[in-house]
């Protein structure tokens, strides 16, 4: 069509090349300007684990590891990621550093759909390695961001509270 000014269209269109350390293995990818981590992990990186839910910091079942610390990848774009290092739920689970608290999850069904456990261990993950015994409250109080829609939250802070106590050398029951 004649008569519109078409000199801003390239803008839309144009990708940065980005750098991560994505679960120990670097890659570097295209992404749009506003294109979110989320976004870029589970379409650019196939690491669908990350699960998009609310899209707005409110649920948790984006959590993932940004240089060590448990952030939403809703909230960030891809770019403000370049040059980090990402741990997503795929990392986490091989490396074994999670196997304790997966394991919990496991014997006390604290999981239904799963839609949300992804984002549970990387907040629980995220708790102990700040407070090694929390209490349940405290546990609670760490979960608030993290929407489960099926299970309910009592056998996710039983898990949490008994991988405590088991990682400080107490006994869990
Ligand atoms: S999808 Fe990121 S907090 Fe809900
Ligand atoms: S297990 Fe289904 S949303 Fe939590």
């Amino acid at each position: 069509m004649s008569g519109f000014d078409e000199t801003l269209l390239g803008e839309a269109d144009e990708t940065v090349r980005v750098r991560f350390v994505v679960n120990g293995r670097k890659v570097a990818c295209e992404v749009a300007p506003r294109e979110t981590l989320v976004d870029c992990l589970r379409e650019k990186l196939e690491l669908t684990g990350t699960h998009a839910g609310c899209e707005m910091g409110a649920c948790g079942a984006c959590l993932i590891q940004l240089d060590g610390r448990a952030v939403h990848s809703c909230l960030i774009f891809a770019v403000q990621a370049d040059g980090a290092r990402i741990d997503t739920i795929e990392g986490l689970s091989e490396s074994g550093v999670i196997a304790d608290l997966q394991a919990e999850f496991h014997r006390r069904n604290a999981l239904q759909c799963g839609f949300c456990t992804p984002g549970m261990l990387v907040n629980a993950e995220e708790l102990l390695s700040l407070v090694a015994q929390p209490s349940r409250e405290q546990i609670r109080d760490a979960l608030s961001g993290n929407y489960c829609r099926c299970t309910g939250y009592e056998a996710i802070i039983d898990a949490i509270y008994a991988v405590a106590k088991a990682r400080s050398g107490g006994v869990t029951t």
